[in-house]
């Protein structure tokens, strides 16, 4: 019954698919050998008190196949409407998005079922994918090593730190074998000493299995410390207000000082985005 309702969950958040979007298997999208993700002048507006709420505006922006991007900006945005859509779990209200495949996406919240232990929360996405049940368990196993939990196998979500379950939700992630992960503050809530291993962790695993990321924070030194390319969005709308290309090799520690050096600057600019919002 339990995995019942949850098979129910996880099949309806992965079957939300909107026309605007290719991403479905079978659908092949426009360019897929250049791009995991193509965003093409999307707009997206919600209904409000005060009629409509243009909430993205005219947004751009093409992702190389295993390339990491940080998508950065002040709350409020419309960074996690920009990552829903392209998650397919929401339709453009303009513009198309394309992705090569279905994306995983990894939320702040780890989102694992609590009545499943962290390894059949892993299984569960690999029965999804229609692993048979017989390759189910090592292959569980392999992943939960991949993000360094191998003795986590058994274990209930609640006897997990934040920082574990965290890792067990890469692992779910990692299962669904995507080209493409969608990061929405998946460390935002974790201390500062663990989102620094975790930070290691997912530089190491974005190498080691040359995925694409799609990565969203409002902190300003994560964004550096992680991308490939910082794209920062403006506020109200949301719009691509400028990207940086971030050659500082890796692995990087936070405290760098060219990540410092980088940061200094990208704040300044996002100042200045908050100051010319404020005005309107
Ligand atoms: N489903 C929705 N209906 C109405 N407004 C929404 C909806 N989702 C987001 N918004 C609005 O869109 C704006 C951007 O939200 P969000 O994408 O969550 O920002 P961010 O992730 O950058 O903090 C906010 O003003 C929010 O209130
Ligand atoms: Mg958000």
């Amino acid at each position: 019954m339990t995995t019942t309702l949850a098979e129910a969950a996880a099949t309806t958040a992965a079957a939300a698919t909107t026309p605007a979007h290719s991403g479905a298997p079978g659908a092949e999208a426009a360019g897929s050998a250049a791009c995991a993700a193509r965003i093409s002048h999307v707009s997206k507006s919600f209904p409000g008190p005060a009629g409509s709420q243009l909430v993205l505006d005219d947004i751009s922006l093409d992702i190389a196949p295993g390339e990491f991007v940080t998508l950065l900006g002040a709350s409020g945005c419309g960074k996690s409407t920009l990552l829903n859509l392209v998650a397919g779990l929401d339709a453009p209200s303009r513009g198309r998005i394309d992705t090569d495949g279905r994306p995983a996406l990894m939320f702040q919240e780890h989102a694992l079922f609590p009545w499943l232990t962290a390894g059949k929360n892993v299984e569960l996405a690999l029965r999804l994918r229609g692993v048979p049940r017989s390759e189910r368990r090592e292959r569980a196993e392999e992943l939960l090593e991949l993000v360094r939990l191998k003795d986590a196998h058994g274990k209930r979500v609640h006897e997990l730190s934040g920082g574990m379950r965290q890792r067990v939700s890469m692992a779910r992630a990692l299962a669904q074998e995507s080209r493409l992960l969608l990061m929405d503050e998946p460390f935002a809530a974790l201390d500062a000493i663990t989102r620094d291993v975790l930070h290691d962790e997912l530089t190491r695993i974005w190498r080691e299995t040359r995925l694409s990321v799609l990565f969203v924070t409002h902190n300003v030194r994560e964004a550096v410390r992680l991308a490939e390319r910082v794209v920062l969005l403006s506020s109200r709308p949301g719009r691509i207000a400028r990207e940086w290309t971030v050659d500082i090799p890796q692995p990087r520690r936070i405290e760098d000082a060219a990540v410092a050096e980088l940061s200094v600057e990208i704040t300044g600019e996002l100042r200045e985005e908050i100051r010319r919002h404020a005005r309107h």
